[in-house]
């Protein structure tokens, strides 16, 4: 048995308040890495709960009674230990966690699991900011609270609708940020995207994040692990029943399903006894022209479509499978994080069920019903609590999808439509914005060829490089890739491979490493050709080496405006204009507040952050609008003075901005009631205390990217100074206005 180091996992896992531990005294939560039907048969006798959803033939995430790991120890039944003792390890991190939750005040929306009541807070406010969305009341659940959700519309009648709803199964707790996510970001791009405008004219969207009220609320105060609603069952002390088993579609028909009360796949005493079946039951029959489904669930990365009760092919085969596999191929390519498509049991990746609601919508709506299942893959990617980290990856990866179903109902051919672009669309009937050309060697979108190759592939610089590749486990890589120089490679089984790449020592080589799971047993090293290491590590990696300091002609001089700061030899373009200001300022890799003494002479945030914009993954503002350079998208638009702002970067860089210097003590600054992001507009660093006296009655906190914190009514100044291009979160009981005295 090998032990995990679940620290920084557990911290994660446990995120939660008020957890009730009482279930989980005495049990274990392992992993297997194959479980044979016998074996599955003994366990559940034993009193084993199965975790993930892509579980039985490959391998299974599973909490497992004292009994149970004892009879698998007598059996001699190799398993991994990840958390030993459930019950101590969540008394242990409830008083930390609670702690921790009471500090994450300022935290942006989709950077932390979120409870029912914000996300109904959520669902008002797009419905308020955006033309088209309206909330929904689909009605209310067992325990009386409201199934809420978001229909966009923009008028007119029979055009096609889509629906798209999370957490029938309480603990999965990422699709209720994915499908907020996905309502809010359809809400953003209608405003800006040329493209999403003309999908949503033509197609009708209804998003219901939470469609199990009652058991997501339960798996906050009481039971993490919790699946099923909160209905309690005649005859039994078991309370609730599988809502993705209550379903009219082969109901009851055996396939992972049950009549116990008791059990987690509880299928309810008739077709739609659960009260939050039935609710969305009559809310989809009334929604005129329904041609697709999705419903989304986690963990295990998959794209699923019907059936799910037989592994029968539909009438409707062929549109499945194409539909499928173009929101599967939309959520890999999103990050590399691998997804799999399939029907039925998608070639025994996971279970046949019966009874579920994407069935239902197939066999009874004639929709075409798909479950997604989110990330992560397996119970050491995080299981439900998948890391909070992660959850914007695991939103954009579900909207990528979730759009496809959306272009599909639409009928329209996204592509590119200049016929000059080398992936000129024939059949597009709207340009998506992707048009694009050849590189050096003929390759649409490409970037030419690795350096050390030339566009056929030869190792024209005939220097080579030896990769070593590691498993300390010895069962392979677990879906990592080692990507050098262009170039991927992985050990599909055992424990280890040796790997020879051309490369040109002249050039700076990028080393990524990631991707797959179990990134603990990942380990590699990079030798010359005269076996001298060059670079070693394990995964996740990212890194490089080579000549990376590799010249760049330009200007070099912070102070001039068209100071480039990746130059590094003076090409004497540099230009100055007398009457420029300029302020540089140094952004550190991740996360980071910045504000500016200058106004911009171009305030646009992308022309502002022009210089740096390979390094910049994101910038938001106090509203959440966002930059994302990536996608050439920014909601924010021009940047205001006094304003601070969000940016996370992939390394260290220095920012130049140019125009014209504030004089502070001329610039009023409003601040809202509640949070806003507060900019610091003098040209020295100075006591925040005396700086922000004249509003000292309304702050409640001012806060540093970092987590350093002023707290006036503690008479605790933990930041010090105010520092020029540096910017504060500031919560304020009133709104205030003040200006900042003069330099
Ligand atoms: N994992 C989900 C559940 O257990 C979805 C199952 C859907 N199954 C399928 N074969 N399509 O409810
Ligand atoms: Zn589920």
């Amino acid at each position: 048995m090998k032990n995990l180091i679940p620290f920084a996992f557990l911290l994660m896992v446990f995120q939660i308040s008020a957890q009730n531990s009482a279930p989980y005294a005495n049990t274990t939560l392992i992993h297997l890495k194959s479980v044979s039907p016998a074996l599955e048969a003994s366990l559940n006798n034993l009193e084993a709960t199965f975790l993930s959803c892509r579980e039985h033939q490959s391998s299974s995430d599973i909490i497992v009674s004292e009994t149970a790991l004892n009879w698998l120890s007598i059996n001699n039944i190799v398993f991994e230990t990840i958390v030993s003792d459930l019950k101590e390890k969540i008394d242990n991190d409830n008083a930390a966690m609670e702690l921790l939750r009471s500090q994450r005040d300022g935290e942006e929306w989709y950077e932390i699991y979120r409870t029912y009541d914000e996300v109904q807070d959520k669902l008002v406010e797009i419905a308020n900011s955006s033309s088209i969305a309206t909330l929904i009341d689909l009605g209310d659940s067992y325990e009386n609270r409201a199934i809420n959700g978001l229909k966009f519309s923009t008028g007119g009648t029979n055009k096609p609708a889509v629906f798209f709803n999370g957490c029938q199964h309480a603990r999965e707790w990422v699709t209720v940020m994915a499908t907020t996510y996905f309502a809010d970001q359809l809400a953003q791009e209608y405003a800006t995207d040329n493209f999403t405008q003309t999908l949503l004219d033509i197609v009708d969207v209804y998003i219901v994040p939470i469609v199990n009220p009652d058991g997501y609320v339960y798996t906050h105060t009481t039971d993490r692990y919790w699946r099923k609603n909160r209905q309690p069952n005649a005859n039994s002390s078991c309370v609730g029943t599988d809502l993705n088993r209550n379903w009219d579609a082969d109901w009851n028909g055996g396939e992972s399903t049950s009549t116990s009360e008791c059990s987690d796949v509880y299928v309810g005493t008739s077709p739609f006894s659960a009260t939050e079946a039935n609710v969305l039951k009559n809310y989809m029959e009334a929604v005129p022209n329904l041609v697709g489904h999705l419903d989304i669930h986690s963990y295990s990365a998959l794209v699923l479509g019907p059936w799910g009760y037989t592994n029968a092919e539909s009438p409707d085969h062929d549109e499945i499978v194409s539909l499928g596999n173009a929101m599967n191929d939309a959520i890999t390519n999103t990050n590399n994080y691998p997804f799999t498509f399939g029907v039925g049991d998608a070639n025994g990746a996971l279970y046949l069920a019966s009874g579920t609601m994407p069935d239902w919508s197939y066999d009874e709506l004639g929709a075409l019903g798909y479950t997604f299942e989110l990330r992560p893959n397996s119970s050491s990617g995080g299981g439900f609590e998948l890391p909070e980290s992660q959850i914007l990856d695991a939103c954009a990866e579900n909207f990528n999808g979730a759009m496809e179903m959306i272009i599909w109902a639409a009928g329209i051919q996204g592509g590119c439509m200049d016929a000059t672009a080398c992936n000129y669309d024939v059949n597009s009937t709207v340009d998506d914005g992707s048009c694009t050309e050849l590189d050096e060697c003929g390759d649409c979108g490409g970037n030419g060829p690795n350096p050390g190759y030339d566009c056929d592939g030869n190792c024209v610089t005939g220097e080579t490089l030896t990769i070593q590749l590691e498993d300390s486990y010895g069962d392979g890589w677990n879906g990592n890739n080692i990507i050098i120089n262009g170039s991927s490679l992985t050990i599909v089984s055992g424990s280890s491979s040796t790997e020879v790449l051309c490369y040109d020592s002249n050039s700076c080589i990028s080393v990524t490493c990631d991707g797959g799971n179990w990134q603990e047993e990942v380990s590699w090293s990079i030798l010359s050709s005269d076996g001298i290491e060059l670079l070693s590590g394990g995964a996740p990696f990212i890194g490089e080496f080579g000549n990376c300091s590799a010249e760049i002609s330009g200007c070099i001089d912070p102070l001039a405006s068209n100071y480039n700061n990746l130059a590094t030899i003076d090409d004497s373009s540099c230009e100055y204009s007398s009457a420029t200001d300029v302020q540089i300022i140094n952004l550190p890799l991740g996360w980071y507040i910045f504000s500016s003494f200058i106004q911009p002479d171009s305030p646009s945030i992308d022309s502002l952050v022009n210089s740096i914009v390979d390094a910049t993954v994101i910038i938001k503002d106090a509203q959440g609008l966002a930059y994302l350079p990536e996608w050439e998208f920014n909601a924010i638009g021009d940047a205001n003075v006094g304003d601070a702002y969000l940016i996370k970067l992939l390394s260290n860089q220095n920012l130049s901005i140019s125009g014209t210097k504030i004089i502070p003590e001329e610039f009023v600054i409003n601040l809202s009631e509640g949070w806003s992001l507060l900019g610091y507009l003098r040209d020295s660093p100075a006591n925040l205390v005396e700086m922000l006296t004249d509003i000292n009655e309304q702050i409640i906190i001012v806060k540093t990217f970092d987590g350093s914190a002023y707290l006036p009514d503690w008479d605790f100044n933990g930041i010090g100074e105010m520092t020029p291009g540096q910017g504060y979160q500031i919560k304020l009981n009133a709104v205030a206005n003040f200006s900042y005295p003069s330099n």
